[in-house]
């Protein structure tokens, strides 16, 4: 990847100018996760490369979720010609959303980690929630991430609370950030 330090980090909607540099971040070795939120599959492109777009349109609007999700929005984070990584925004939270998962994930392709773009992304994050109209907006974190940590312990938020849960199917510590 190019280096990218003298663009500034812009939040936009998935769209097609950045469907390669997309391609390229999932193929990256610790960045395909099983989300199909965050990430696709690469050896799928195929498969993906024509409804991506409209699937995060549909799923903004609550049309073909799949089970348990809520309605959500998913922006790309891009700086010059690059993708950067993913937010995904829950317009609701459910029960288990509160206990774990908050209204937004945030999520860096490997290869641009350790640059500071987390914290720049959740300010984006938490711009883009407030005028989305959440208020007060729950962010959470599995406390074992510390790049996570660090990232939402230096924004400014209302209340912290570190509570043990079951948090994608194992018992941890998890906190749970609240802004406005
Ligand atoms: C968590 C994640 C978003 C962090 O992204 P990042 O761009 O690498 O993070 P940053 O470079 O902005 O670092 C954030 C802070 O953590 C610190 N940090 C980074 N890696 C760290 C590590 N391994 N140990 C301790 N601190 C670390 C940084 O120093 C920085 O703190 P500072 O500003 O006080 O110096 C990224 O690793 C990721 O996408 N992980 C997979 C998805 C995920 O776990 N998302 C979070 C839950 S929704």
């Amino acid at each position: 990847m190019e280096t990218l330090d003298a663009f500034p980090l812009v939040l936009q909607k998935p769209c097609k100018e950045f469907l390669e540099s997309y391609r390229n971040a999932c193929s990256e070795t610790c960045g395909f996760v099983n989300h199909p939120t965050l990430m696709h599959d690469p050896a799928q492109f195929e498969q993906w490369k024509d409804s991506i777009f409209d699937t995060y349109e549909k799923h903004e609007k609550g049309i073909d979720l799949p089970e348990g999700q809520m309605p959500s929005a998913t922006y790309w984070l891009v700086s010059g010609s690059e993708y950067i990584g993913t937010i995904n925004i829950r317009l609701k939270l459910t029960e288990e959303l509160e206990n774990y998962g908050g209204h937004a994930s945030i999520f860096i392709r490997c290869s641009a980690r350790g640059k500071g773009y987390a914290t720049k992304a959740l300010d984006l994050t938490l711009a883009q929630a407030r005028k989305l109209g959440i208020s007060p907006i729950l962010i959470t974190c599995i406390e074992s991430n510390a790049a996570s940590l660090h990232s939402l312990l230096n924004a400014p938020h209302e209340k912290r609370e570190s509570v043990s849960t079951v948090a994608n199917g194992t018992e941890c510590k998890v906190s749970r950030f609240w802004f406005r």
